[in-house]
């Protein structure tokens, strides 16, 4: 239906630039009266389209197209106003603080929160390099300002004062004001002068180590030499993204790009294990002890805070809460796939020496005969398949089933103001009542000086409260999709279609919660159960039925993609999945027990587990997990888990409630009741037992990937 409405503003919008483009020449060549009068009605249309262009969205305060100066004098806007409001807190008689007094900072907050995304999020966005830097410096200035509120002694004491007396007027503002509590504890404000000293010092030096970690990977521009014969299996494209060396020798340079091609093609062994060596090596000198020093000092960081250990530090306020828990759940899934992992390592052994011999396996051999594995048993074409996924119609495909799953009704908005001409915004309704329930930006293409990566961005949380006028969900969604050049349309990988599907979980998760706090009504619920709504929607992608929806022929829409397709990208799906799976988790125990334990010797750790994890394969020679720590050892530290556990869970809701994979909408409805409007305020395990009935459990995610090509 939308992709209906999608096409059509297209076409719109090409029948409107030429009706402009007329215009324009005929003022030119119209002269006297006439041309007054022309001039008269250009104008008075300009001035209705730039009316009707700035026209606000009913219920959102974000600020779209803003300039440089604009956006500083916003910036200066909030954080002057924001000072007011603290000092005003904290002139209070600590006696006499009162609910309403407090919660005049949940105001400020929903209010300044739209402000605050429009000054930061064209950094990201904005065709205008100005403009990029502009907002960057506000964002530090205003981050650099929150920052400082966050530490103020004389508010918290007030807050602190207030709490003491125990007179709370409503669930939800008491888990408000508990929540500023623990930002102001979190900062050390509850502890003696000389530790809330000690702990700032740490911070400062965690910050600093962290980016030289990362400084020190992206820094990183070692390279190997090969003959062309030891690439063989690359085909002679993929060759010419490597540079030569004076002896006409290959340059092979351990980014991802360049290994990645080399781990996956390359039929020699033995060139195979160079790069795979080198690149476990990277950054080994420097970084290893970065990556040490970075470990204790989180550890005595949560000690200040009153904690064992970072690991409970960081699970504490999660899904799993405990560490202890981390480790069952890890180990359990371990467990389960063990079966399931030793059939599909058996394959590749076999294939591995049919084709090279008695060479023993070893993990650098795992991408290769997967991908050789998955050629000469899918049989699919992903650039072929490309073709059958045209933007628009994926897009409608969307919006249908997010009308008839979660009753949610997506409309294009034709003059709302935006910061280039490609992006669309759309209102969402309830499709029962007709209520509006908030707006979604799409910024689909990619573009000079855009932000690259797949991201959804909240702009403003849903807030109402008795001194501000009800603000409803706004999120901008951004992909990085190639536009379409004259009658070619915009076609996606798989990959992007899935991916597509994914954001839109969390585009409905964010616009579905209207709590009455801006700040429990975003994404800003428990990390753990985030990506759950995204993982949930990538399902239907693998559905004959949806898949039918959503692709056809870009030359002839009404030719959707075989069924013998459709069942290969099933079957493709968990391919090897008990493999991935299990190395994914020696990472993340690796990654909880260094997080967990004091002095752990990391290379000893690594040798021990790494067999025990990945049936018997051991550790690269010479390689460290510490110096290039594959799942980001910076920003994911004590939660590399978290991938894993929001996967296998988001798998249970599926099997369990949606298996055949119908829109079926009365549960639709109750997942978006149970489970995706509480946002934060309802314990997530609560929330997801009570829709799925019992507690979540790790089955249906095994029998799911069970459901291999080799199992
Ligand atoms: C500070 O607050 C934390 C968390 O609220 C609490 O666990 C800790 O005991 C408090 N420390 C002091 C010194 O009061
Ligand atoms: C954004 O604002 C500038 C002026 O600051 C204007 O020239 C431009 O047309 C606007 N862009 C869009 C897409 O409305
Ligand atoms: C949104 O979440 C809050 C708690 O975080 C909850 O109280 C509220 O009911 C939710 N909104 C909707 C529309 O259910
Ligand atoms: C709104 O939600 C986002 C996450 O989705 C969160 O980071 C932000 O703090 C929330 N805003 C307020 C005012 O709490
Ligand atoms: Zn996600």
């Amino acid at each position: 239906m939308e992709g209906e409405d999608d096409r059509l503003s297209q076409r719109e919008k090409s029948l409107k630039n030429s009706k402009n483009g007329g215009k324009v020449k005929k003022i030119i060549l119209f002269t006297g009266t006439t041309a007054v009068a022309l001039n008269f009605a250009y104008f008075a249309f300009k001035s209705f389209m730039h009316r009707r262009k700035s026209k606000a969205l009913v219920g959102s305060n974000v600020r779209v197209n803003l300039t440089a100066n604009e956006i500083r004098k916003l910036a200066d806007r909030i954080t002057s106003e924001s000072k007011e409001v603290y000092d005003a807190v904290a002139s209070m008689p600590v006696d006499k603080v009162k609910y309403q007094d407090i919660m005049v900072l949940a105001e400020l907050e929903a209010r300044h929160f739209p402000l605050v995304q429009s000054c930061v999020f064209p950094r990201l966005v904005s065709i205008s390099e100005e403009v990029r830097k502009a907002s960057a410096e506000a964002e530090h200035r205003i981050n650099t300002h929150i920052g400082s509120c966050r530490k103020r002694e004389d508010v918290y004491c007030v807050v602190k004062a207030f709490v003491a007396r125990g007179e709370w007027i409503n669930a939800e503002a008491k888990s408000y004001v508990q929540s500023l509590v623990r930002d102001f504890e979190q900062n050390g404000l509850n502890l003696t002068l000389t530790k809330k000293e000690e702990l700032q010092r740490l911070q400062a030096q965690i910050d600093g180590l962290s980016m030289q970690y990362v400084q020190n990977i992206n820094d990183d521009c070692t390279f190997l030499l090969f003959t062309k014969p030891e690439l063989e299996g690359l085909s002679p494209e993929l060759l010419q993204i490597f540079d030569r060396a004076d002896n006409d020798k290959v340059k092979v340079i351990l980014k991802s790009n360049h290994v990645l091609p080399i781990l996956e093609l390359c039929k020699v062994g033995a060139t195979r294990r160079k790069v795979a060596i080198g690149y476990g090596q990277r950054c080994k000198e420097v970084n290893v002890p970065v990556l040490e020093s970075l470990v204790q000092l989180r550890h005595k960081f949560a000690r200040l805070l009153g904690y064992d250990n970072y690991a409970e530090y960081a699970v504490g306020s999660r899904m799993a809460k405990s560490s202890s828990k981390v480790f069952e759940f890890l180990e359990d899934l371990s467990t389960s796939l063990s079966d399931l992992a030793g059939k599909e390592l058996a394959v590749l052994q076999e294939l591995k020496k049919n084709e090279e011999g008695d060479e023993p396996f070893g993990i650098e051999d795992l991408l290769y005969y997967m991908k050789k594995f998955e050629e000469e048993n899918f049989h699919l074409d992903f650039g072929a398949l490309k073709e059958y996924f045209p933007l628009s119609l994926v897009l409608q495909g969307v919006f249908k089933i997010l009308q008839d799953l979660f009753g949610l009704r997506f409309e294009v908005i034709v003059s709302a103001e935006v910061w280039q001409e490609d992006i669309r915004v759309f209102s969402v309704f309830d499709l029962g009542s007709g209520e509006l329930m908030g707006y979604v930006y799409l910024d689909l293409y990619s573009r000079e000086g855009k932000y690259g990566q797949t991201c959804v961005l909240p702009l403003q949380n849903s807030s109402l409260l008795a001194n501000t006028a009800r603000q409803v969900p706004v999120v901008l969604l951004m992909t990085e999709f190639l536009k379409e050049d004259g009658n070619y349309p915009t076609l996606l990988r798989f990959s992007e279609v899935v991916s597509l599907f994914h954001e839109f979980g969390h585009v409905v998760h964010h616009i579905c919660n209207r709590s009455s706090l801006a700040r429990f009504s975003g994404l800003r619920v428990d990390r753990d159960f985030v990506e759950i709504p995204g993982h949930v929607l990538e399902n239907w992608c693998y559905e004959s039925s949806i898949l039918k929806l959503i692709s056809g022929y870009h030359q002839d829409i009404t030719r959707p993609i075989k069924d013998d397709v459709c069942m290969s990208l099933r079957r493709w799906r968990h391919s090897f999945s008990a493999l991935k799976l299990r190395q994914e988790i020696l990472y993340c125990i690796f990654d909880q027990i260094i997080h967990s334990t004091d002095n752990v010797d990391f290379l000893e750790l690594f040798k021990y587990l790494h067999p025990k994890v990945m049936l018997g394969l051991p550790v690269l020679e010479g390689t460290n997990p510490a110096s290039c720590f594959p799942h980001s050892a910076i920003g994911y530290e004590a939660s590399c888990y978290s991938r894993i556990w929001s996967k296998v869970f988001a798998a249970d809701v599926f099997a369990s409630k949606f298996r055949d994979g119908a829109l079926n909408h009365h549960i639709g409805m109750q997942f978006r009741n149970k489970v995706l409007a509480p946002g934060g305020a309802k314990d997530p395990l609560e929330c997801l037992s009570n829709f799925i009935g019992r507690e979540p459990s790790i089955q249906a995610f095994v029998d799911s990937i069970a459901f291999s090509s080799v199992g």
